[in-house]
């Protein structure tokens, strides 16, 4: 594992700052992520945040190069490119899990990097499973 993060996001306040300045929304959103619900738009950003927390914080980080997407089934899961994306790839992250919640009116995200370490025996086909 290389890290964990997480965050939560007040859904009205973040609903107020994208009233108040609207060029927010782009900022803050792929286009993917700027129709989407109330809650669902905050979710995305607390996600952003717990991406940052589990990539010990990626200097250049931009809002932009993270995107929430979801499978058929509705699971989120991450999208990195840009500066983050290299970020990832020079921690040796091979994965990014990602879990979503919003209820009483705050959306959280739970976001786990994790690293595949490779042992001697994956590639060994005569390698015997432990007794
Ligand atoms: C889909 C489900 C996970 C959503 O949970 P909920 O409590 O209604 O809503 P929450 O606010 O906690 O979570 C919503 C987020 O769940 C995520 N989600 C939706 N489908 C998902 C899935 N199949 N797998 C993982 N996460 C999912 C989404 O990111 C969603 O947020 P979004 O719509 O903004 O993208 C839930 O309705 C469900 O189907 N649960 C099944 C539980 C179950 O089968 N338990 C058996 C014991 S193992």
């Amino acid at each position: 594992m290389v890290g964990v993060g997480v965050d939560v996001v007040d859904i009205v306040r973040l609903v107020d700052s994208l009233h108040r300045t609207p060029a927010l929304v782009d900022r803050l959103l792929t286009p993917s992520e700027r129709s989407l619900s109330d809650a669902s738009r905050a979710g995305r950003v607390a996600a952003k945040e717990a991406v940052g927390k589990a990539l010990g914080h990626p200097g250049d980080f931009s809002w932009q190069d993270v995107t929430v997407e979801r499978t058929a089934d509705g699971r989120p899961y991450l999208v990195l490119r840009g500066a983050t994306e290299r970020c990832a790839r020079a921690l040796g992250v091979t994965h990014l899990h990602l879990s979503l919640s919003h209820d009483g009116g705050v959306a959280t995200a739970i976001v786990v990097a994790e690293r595949t370490v490779r042992t001697a025996t994956d590639d060994d086909p005569t390698a015997k499973e432990p007794r």
